[in-house]
This record gives structure tokens, sequence and C-alpha cells, in this order.
């Protein structure tokens, strides 16, 4: 599927809640004890296991990364179609409500991990090149404003990895100081498969 044809598809999915001024409606009823009916609009398309392709796992994430996630997408300082339309209305509030209640739900991977073992050893190696675990920690659960990566959607993985190596999206410069767009395109995918494969339930979890 190329990318517009997954937008296409998106803007499907969204336009009801667009329609009935999607980012009002979500901003008015999202009190950390309000109804329960925003988080479900979210969930339609962010619900774990989701086949769809790059959407991501937000469910269980870190809760001051989604907290500046959800304001880079309402300060378009992340494009991230179709996000910005479902925070442009949202106050700061709003935001942090949104980040606490959706980060206390459980980080469930879904479907089985696929890669070969040749792609995983081939992730593996260039995660431990880069050092990604200096930041992303070494089960790749974060913390605070560092997001999970271990179970992510693979397609989302890899629109991340290579709008940070087009300067599309900011990212720190990696461990070893190297800026992601010195990630060439095997590195980006072989990286994808093995994150997108990693289950912290079966895999060492963080201690905190
Ligand atoms: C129509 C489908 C759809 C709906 C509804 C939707 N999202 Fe999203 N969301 C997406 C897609 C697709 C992305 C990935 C954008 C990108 O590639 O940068 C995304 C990205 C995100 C991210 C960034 C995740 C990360 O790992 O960086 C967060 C946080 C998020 N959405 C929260 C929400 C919240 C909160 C709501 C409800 C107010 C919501 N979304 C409603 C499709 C949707
Ligand atoms: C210096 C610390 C640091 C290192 C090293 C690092 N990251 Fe990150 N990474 C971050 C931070 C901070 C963010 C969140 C950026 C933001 O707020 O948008 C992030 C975001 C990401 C995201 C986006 C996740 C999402 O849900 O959208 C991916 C994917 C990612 N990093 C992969 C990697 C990979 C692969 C490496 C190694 C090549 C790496 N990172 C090394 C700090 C780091």
């Amino acid at each position: 599927m190329d990318r517009n044809e997954g937008w296409m598809r998106w803007l499907a999915l969204a336009a009801p809640l667009l329609m009935v001024g999607a980012g009002s409606a979500l901003a008015r009823d999202s009190e950390p004890n309000g109804q329960d009916g925003p988080l479900e609009q979210c969930l339609a398309c962010h619900r774990p296991g989701n086949p769809a392709a790059a959407v991501p796992l937000i469910t269980g994430q870190n809760e001051g990364y989604l907290r500046n996630q959800l304001r880079a997408f309402r300060e378009r300082h992340r494009e991230g179609f179709p996000m910005p339309a479902f925070t442009v209305d949202l106050d700061d509030r709003a935001v942090s409500a949104y980040a606490a209640r959706i980060s206390a739900l459980p980080w469930a991977p879904g479907g089985d991990p696929v890669g070969s073992e040749l792609a995983l050893a081939a992730g593996a190696e260039a995660a431990e090149r880069h050092d990604c675990a200096s930041c992303h920690g070494p089960a790749f659960l974060g913390a605070d404003e560092i997001p999970r990566l271990a179970g992510q959607n693979r397609a989302y993985l890899v629109r991340q990895l290579r709008d940070f190596a087009r300067e599309g999206r900011h990212h720190p410069p990696v461990g070893t100081g190297a800026r992601m767009y010195h990630l060439d395109e095997g590195e980006v995918g072989a990286i994808a498969t093995w994150l997108a494969s990693l289950r912290p339930d079966t895999d060492h979890e963080l201690s905190p």
C-alpha cells in the first residue's frame, strides 16, 4: 500500500469524527474522570493489534512522551497526519489528561512478530552499533519523555525513522553522536523489524 492509499483510508476512518468537530468535542469531554467516549474514539484507530498500516500503539506509552507528542501535533511541530486535526482544540489540561489516561492502560503489542532471523540479527546489531539503548533503555521501554519502542508497529517505526532521516521530524543525536540521517534504508528496515519483534512480557521488563 503506498502512502496516499494509506492516507485515504485514514481519511475515511477520520471523516465522521472530523465532521462533528472532533477537536472541540474531545476537549470538552477529556476530563480525567469524564466519559470514556472520546478515548474510545482515539482507540478506534489506536487499539492494540490494529492491523492497519502505520498506526502507532499508544496505550501504555510513557506519559511525558505522550504529552510532548500531543502538544507537538497541536502546535504543528510534528505533522503526523491525521493527528493535528484531533489536537487542534485541546488545551494543556486536556492534553495532560489524555496522556495520563492513555499511559495508564497496558502496553500490549499485537500480532505475532515477523522477521527473518537474518533481519532480526541485523537490526539488533545496528541498534547496538548506534547505541540506541543508551536512551531508550536496555529493554527499549524508554522512560518519561523517551518513548517505548519494544513491540511498536513496524510500518509506523519505518515511517518515523525515515522522517528522522529526512529531518521531517526531530530526533536527538544518537548515542554515538551520529545524526539519525546516517541510518540507511537497510538499517531502517532491520531496526524496525527487530524493535517490533521485542515483547516486553517475555523479554526483561525494566525495573523502575
Ligand atoms: C483516524 C485514526 C486516528 C485517530 C482517531 C486518532 N489517531 Fe492518533 N495517530 C494516528 C496515526 C496514523 C498516527 C501516526 C502519525 C505519524 O505517522 O506521525 C497517530 C499518532 C498519535 C500519537 C503519537 C504516537 C507516537 O508514538 O509518537 C499519539 C500520542 C496519538 N496519535 C494520540 C491520539 C489521541 C489522544 C487521539 C484521540 C484524541 C488520537 N490519537 C486519535 C491515527 C489516529
Ligand atoms: C540521546 C538519546 C536517544 C538516543 C541515543 C536514541 N533516541 Fe530515539 N528518541 C529519543 C527521544 C527523546 C525521542 C522522542 C522525540 C520526541 O519527543 O519527538 C526519541 C524517539 C524515537 C522514535 C519515535 C518513537 C515513536 O513512538 O514515534 C524512534 C522510532 C526512535 N527514537 C528510535 C531510535 C533508534 C533506532 C535509535 C538508535 C539508532 C535511537 N532512537 C536513539 C532519544 C534517543
